[in-house]
């Protein structure tokens, strides 16, 4: 069978694409498949349709790849693709309307609204601390921290260069522990938690350089939350209508009293699969090598 493996493309997560196709590429041709790398640029629809191949992988990170477009194109072409169809990409990928599925699925989301960028860096929207996050980026771009004791909002914002759209989500900062969880297929096998090296926050260094982050695996909670966890990441992968593989990354806190605070920061529906990202890891723990997560993902292919 010939597999198309799609990545680069377009957005600002290129490189991450790139080594996430890397990867699978070479998985799927250790496990047999014939594979070609197309890195994908503005004449995709027409190099799609002269290589006809029987499935295409899609490796792609962010705008075009993970938002719904590359997938339309391929409903056309009927060619099976991996990974979540249109409409969930298209959702899943805009932060503020999952937040509105989510929130009515009964999924815990932070408190948030979307402001302008420029309303944002006149005042603070929400009080210190928050967290600025454009509306439909991956892998940390642009994405901006307010601590509790800053006194005036961010003013990167009103850079004439920034390019990652006019509007964006401010969420109340969530403190405490860093969770993630794959779902695979309908299972949703173990959950992380990943600990920036150096104490910081889970940026782009920390998730992709090699020891830029520790994962713990299974994550040390409560046997009653680490189970909250994996049903929220299969409730929320079934919200937005996914298929496949997916990711939601989760913030979790301790209150005093013996509460807690759990909320889903975020559903990726094209989550990174490099040498040093997250699903394969899960898969791994599950029993599922690199070369049978991708196989697996080749097979429920649809369109
Ligand atoms: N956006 C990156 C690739 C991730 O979610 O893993
Ligand atoms: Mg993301």
């Amino acid at each position: 069978r010939h597999v198309a493996v799609l990545m680069g493309g377009l957005s600002a997560e290129r490189d991450v694409s790139l080594r996430s196709g890397e990867a699978c590429a070479k998985a799927l041709e250790a496990e047999g498949f014939k594979v070609t790398r197309l890195d994908v640029d503005r004449h995709v629809s027409q190099t799609l349709s002269d290589l006809r191949p029987d499935v295409a992988f899609n490796a792609l990170h962010g705008r075009f790849g993970e938002d719904g477009i590359i997938q339309g194109i391929l409903e056309m072409l009927r060619i099976p693709y991996t990974h979540s169809g249109v409409l969930a990409s298209a959702l899943a990928m805009q932060k503020d309307k999952a937040r509105d599925v989510l929130r009515a699925a009964g999924v815990p989301v932070a408190k948030g609204v979307t402001v302008s960028r420029l309303e944002a860096a006149k005042k603070h929207v929400l009080p210190p601390p928050y967290v600025v996050k454009p509306l439909s980026e991956g892998s940390s771009f642009g994405v901006i921290i307010v601590r509790a004791d800053q006194e005036h909002p961010p003013q990167e914002l009103t850079r004439a260069d920034w390019s990652y759209g006019e509007t964006v989500l401010i969420e109340s900062y969530v403190a405490g522990r860093e969770l993630t969880c794959a779902v695979i297929g309908d299972k949703a096998p173990a959950v992380i938690e990943i600990k920036a090296a150096g104490g910081g926050w889970y940026d782009y260094d920390a998730k992709y350089a090699p020891g830029g982050s520790i994962h713990e695996l299974p994550a040390n909670l409560k046997g009653i939350i680490y189970q909250n966890v994996q049903e929220l990441a299969l409730v929320a992968h079934r919200a937005l209508g996914c298929r496949g593989v997916s990711r939601t990354d989760f913030r979790y806190d301790d209150l005093p009293g013996g509460t807690a605070e759990l909320v889903v920061l975020e559903v990726n529906s094209q989550p990174g699969m490099t040498e040093t990202s997250l699903v394969p890891e899960i898969a791994a723990y599950a029993g599922l090598s690199f070369g049978e997560l991708v196989r697996w993902m080749v097979e429920d292919a649809s369109c």
